[in-house]
């Protein structure tokens, strides 16, 4: 397993092309199996997760092209197998949103039930619940999962107890392909979600509301070949931009929008950063002391839970206290021992964690958990005194597209050392 050693200390500046957002990706290669027909992407982020994606297309029949430059042909017409082995859903949950397009486009479909992880354990009943709700019969057995419609799924009203990112890709998918109209409540408002909605818009859906809390969606089975672009990572985008926050640096975002960070906006200057369009993106930097910020993490627009582990790192270094609490996920403060190791005064008491700025941190050896747990350990290592290094960087693989790379073009000493 790869590490990252990190030497400190440099200010962090310069200009980030932003990679397409592993979290349209990945829905949106699902959702190409509606179609049944060619697919033409850009912008799509070389992560392994878009490659655990396409492998798993693969496996179930479609054909993929090469993944070069963020661009991606594949066609799903040879898709006829809709059974979706443990081995990959452990590897990724993302897997389980070829569910819904399975079961629209094949009457059945039978899918691992995905474990927990590391940040909690990401249960999957809304999903199943829209599903239920478009028609479809859901039976468990044996760790497996069994969704059939066989008459077809018919469009229904779906209102989500709680918005669900997942759960709201998943019931859109199905919505698309039901016979008559749906209408889904309460949904997930991410930028994500709007860009999946273009992308079956693109195929031939039609879809009015996403990106609010009520979508609207008019089922077809007329398909057709479409071409599409990702959406720019807003999460990588304010990575980047605490870098500079935390070093002091200055950075451009390129690709970055102001309007899809939400409220990472205002809690990212309120700590001290300057933020403002640029003809390109974004750019962020320090504008003097870093200040303690409280943030709640929320489902957008609110504060984004997979910042919440970089924002942390950031408070590590303010002056004074702060409060984070995570609201989304149940346990997503794995980072938070490896921080203390490295001379950070947090406290934990259940969901909240406070933490108490210090005048720096020491480079030590920290583990990474999570993808975004590994993202603010790399951060902390770019600011703190002598060498940090990261072990287990293979979660970094998985959603930050080149990372050493567009670090080491900002200025940070980086070096990725193969085990
Ligand atoms: C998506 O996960 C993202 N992953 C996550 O990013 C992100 O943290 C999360 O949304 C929240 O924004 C992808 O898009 C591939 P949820 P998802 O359903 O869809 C509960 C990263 O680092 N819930 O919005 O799994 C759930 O337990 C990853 O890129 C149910 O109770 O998240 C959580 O508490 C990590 N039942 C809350 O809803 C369900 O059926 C929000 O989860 C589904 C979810």
């Amino acid at each position: 397993m790869d590490t990252f050693v990190i030497h400190g200390g440099s200010p962090f500046s310069g200009s980030v092309q932003i990679a397409g957002a592993k979290n349209a990706a990945l829905p949106i290669l699902a959702a190409s199996i509606l179609g049944g027909g060619p697919v033409s992407l850009a912008n799509v982020p070389e992560v392994s997760d878009v490659r655990s994606m396409l492998e798993l297309l693969s496996g179930l029949g479609a054909e993929v092209g090469e993944l070069r430059n963020g661009r991606l042909a594949l066609s799903t017409q040879g898709v006829t197998r809709s059974e979706t082995a443990y081995d990959i859903v452990r590897r990724m949950r993302a897997s389980f949103l070829v569910l819904a397009p399975l079961v629209a486009r094949f009457g059945q479909a039978r899918i691992s039930r995905p474990g927990g992880c590391a940040i909690g354990t990401r249960p999957v009943d809304l999903h199943l619940e829209a599903l239920r709700k478009l028609g479809a019969d859901v039976a468990f057995e044996a760790g497996e999962i069994d969704v059939t419609a066989p008459q077809g799924l018919t469009g229904a009203r779906i209102v989500f107890p709680t918005p669900s990112v997942g759960a709201t890709h998943t019931a859109l998918m199905a919505a698309a392909s039901a016979k008559g109209e749906s209408e889904i409540v309460n949904c997930a408002r991410e930028p994500e979600i709007a860009d999946t909605a273009a992308f079956l818009s693109a195929m031939g859906a039609t879809i009015e509301g996403a990106g609010t809390h009520k979508i609207l969606v008019q089922g077809t089975n007329a398909w057709r070949p479409a071409r599409h672009t990702i959406l720019p990572d807003r999460i990588e985008a304010a990575s980047y931009m605490v870098a500079a926050g935390l070093t002091g640096g200055r950075v451009e975002v390129i690709g970055g929008r102001l309007e899809h960070l939400g409220a990472a906006c205002h809690l990212l200057e309120a700590a001290g950063l300057s933020i403002f369009p640029s003809d390109r993106g974004l750019i962020a930097e320090r504008t003097g002391a870093l200040h303690s910020v409280d943030v709640t993490t929320e489902a957008f627009p609110g504060f984004p839970t997979d910042l919440q582990a970089q924002f942390m790192t950031l408070m590590c270094l303010a002056d004074g206290a702060s409060v984070i609490r995570e609201g989304i996920f149940e346990q997503r403060f794995m980072h938070v021992p490896e921080l203390q190791r490295m001379g950070a005064d947090i406290t934990l008491s259940g969901s909240a964690a406070t933490v108490r700025g210090v005048p720096r941190l020491q480079g030590t050896q920290v583990m990474a958990t999570d993808l975004r747990a590994s993202m603010s350990l790399v951060l902390a290592g770019l600011v703190a005194e002598g060498e940090t290094v990261v072990h287990r960087v293979y979660h970094l693989d998985r959603g930050y597209e080149d990372i050493q790379g567009k670090l080491t073009r900002c200025g940070a000493r980086i070096e990725r050392v193969r085990q």
